[in-house]
């Protein structure tokens, strides 16, 4: 049940798994002590101080641990919901292997593993989040983006007057398109990769307007976005759909993928919308349960944008009241599966999680937000970028009751598969062309496989 491609793994040193093992992640685990460190300043109980202070102990054993090739542990039994399915996997597969020799994308997986373990089996501090500043902060400094958007879509979609049948379903396949890439690209902002981005940096990946998203949408390599929109079409002619999103980033992309889900809502393309979120922190910036709060109630309640003009912070306020309505009236669905915070590929989905497969294959299409999303529906392996999509996400494709999947993903590793017959070519272009384009977030796709009926 695994494909024919070799799993890039941290020694392949052609590969960014090398640097990312070796470098991106001793330094995202720096970052992280320094965040405890700030914390503990500001602490003034004994108990909890001590208690803070054997967290970081452990953080720095897992920082050495990462550093000196030990052999991947067992996770202790915090409790957590994803404890057996860990310890299954690491049995079954990864005896003896190290950070850098074990597949890249489970020892990355891994790695979250044992930072939430660092604070899960201590007293006071089970629930922390070493991410929580940088998520906030860097949403805080979006406003540009963040206003464009709350601005433009605050006013519920309407048609105007006097437009035939016709030309409504035009502008608001217009509408969808649009919408479709301003969710795309809000997953350029992920914080694993952009450690300190300047205010510059975060505006230029945030430019929202129209001229914009004409010149981007060359940039997405595998495009099946004329086929969504049938998809979606038809689904609104059944009187609207149930549509899952399988979140990735917290802050400015999850308020794009909410602005999106407010236009599917309210165009009536989808009755309901599912989200997916993480049950504790992942991959730095990946969205939990307290994000999403933080998200809704700082838009209605938050002070987090000095400059902003009355009407500005009025239009932020409405838009948050109105999704928290469409969370009241059940329109709106929050879940956490513990799966999808283990290091399995999505190609073991249906068999180590047959109850969330069995609930997604309930949804008419789920979208499988961002880069690690995209990485376990492919198993993350060398496959060739001609690779159908359908091909590359194996059972996701092609077990019984695999739902309808679109993948809207920037590309920021080495995976790249869907990209049609003359994939290859395009790719080894790329490749003398512009190094680095695998991992610069500027090009995407958006691939979409139709799933088999159980
Ligand atoms: O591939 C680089 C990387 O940082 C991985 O750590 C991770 O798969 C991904 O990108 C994070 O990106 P995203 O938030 O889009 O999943
Ligand atoms: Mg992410």
């Amino acid at each position: 049940n695994n494909p024919p491609w070799p799993a890039f793994r941290g020694y392949h040193t052609y590969s960014f798994a090398y640097a990312t093992m070796g470098h991106r992640l001793p330094t995202i685990l720096s970052k992280a002590i320094d965040d405890v460190v700030e914390t503990l300043n500001q602490e003034s109980e004994e108990e909890r101080v001590t208690d803070l202070i054997e967290c970081i102990s452990r953080m720095d054993k897992l920082k050495e641990d990462l550093q000196s090739q030990a052999r991947l542990r067992p996770i202790i039994d915090d409790g957590e919901a994803d404890v057996a399915l860990w310890n299954k996997e690491i049995a079954k597969y990864f005896q003896g292997k190290d950070f850098m020799n074990a597949p890249w994308l489970f020892a990355e997986a891994y790695k979250y593993r044992r930072l939430r373990e660092c604070f899960s089996v201590s007293k006071y501090w089970q629930h922390y989040d070493v991410f929580f500043r940088q998520k906030c902060d860097t949403f805080s400094r979006s406003g540009d983006a963040v206003f464009e958007l709350s601005t433009r879509f605050l006013e519920p979609f309407k048609h105007k007057e006097g437009l035939s049948d016709a030309e409504k379903l035009e502008a608001e396949r217009l509408m969808f398109m649009e919408l479709t890439q301003i969710c795309l690209w809000g997953n350029s902002t992920d914080l694993s990769l952009l450690i300190n981005m300047t205010e510059e940096q975060i505006k230029s990946l945030q430019s929202t307007g129209g001229e914009h998203l004409a010149a981007t949408e060359k940039n997405i390599l595998g495009n099946d976005m004329a086929r969504l929109w049938e998809t979606m079409k038809n689904l609104k002619t059944n009187t609207g759909g149930r549509i899952d999103f399988v979140l990735d980033n917290a802050g400015f992309e999850l308020y794009c993928d909410c602005v999106y889900a407010d236009f599917l809502i309210q165009s009536g393309l989808a009755k309901e919308v599912r989200f997916h979120g993480k049950r504790y922190p992942w991959f730095v910036s990946d969205v939990t349960k307290k994000d999403w709060n933080w998200l809704l109630n700082s838009m209605v309640y938050g002070h987090l944008f000095p400059k902003a003009t009355d009407e500005e912070m009025e239009s932020l306020r409405r838009l948050g009241l109105r999704w928290k309505q469409y969370e009241k009236e059940g329109k709106w669905i929050y879940e956490q599966h513990p799966f999808w915070c283990t290091g399995y590929t999505y190609w073991d989905l249906h068999s180590e999680a047959p109850d969330l497969f069995l609930h997604l294959s309930r949804s008419d299409l789920v979208i499988f937000k961002g880069d690690l999303n995209h990485r376990k529906l492919t198993y993350d392996c060398a496959a060739p970028p001609s690779t159908e999509f359908e091909i590359a996400i194996g059972p996701m494709a092609s077990a019984a009751g695999a739902p309808r999947i679109c993948s809207l993903r920037t590309i920021k590793s080495d995976v790249v598969v869907g990209l049609g017959s003359d994939g290859d070519v395009l790719a080894e272009k790329l490749d003398t062309e512009e190094a680095g384009w695998k991992i610069s977030g500027k090009y995407a796709v958006v691939l979409l496989s139709e799933g088999r009926p159980g």
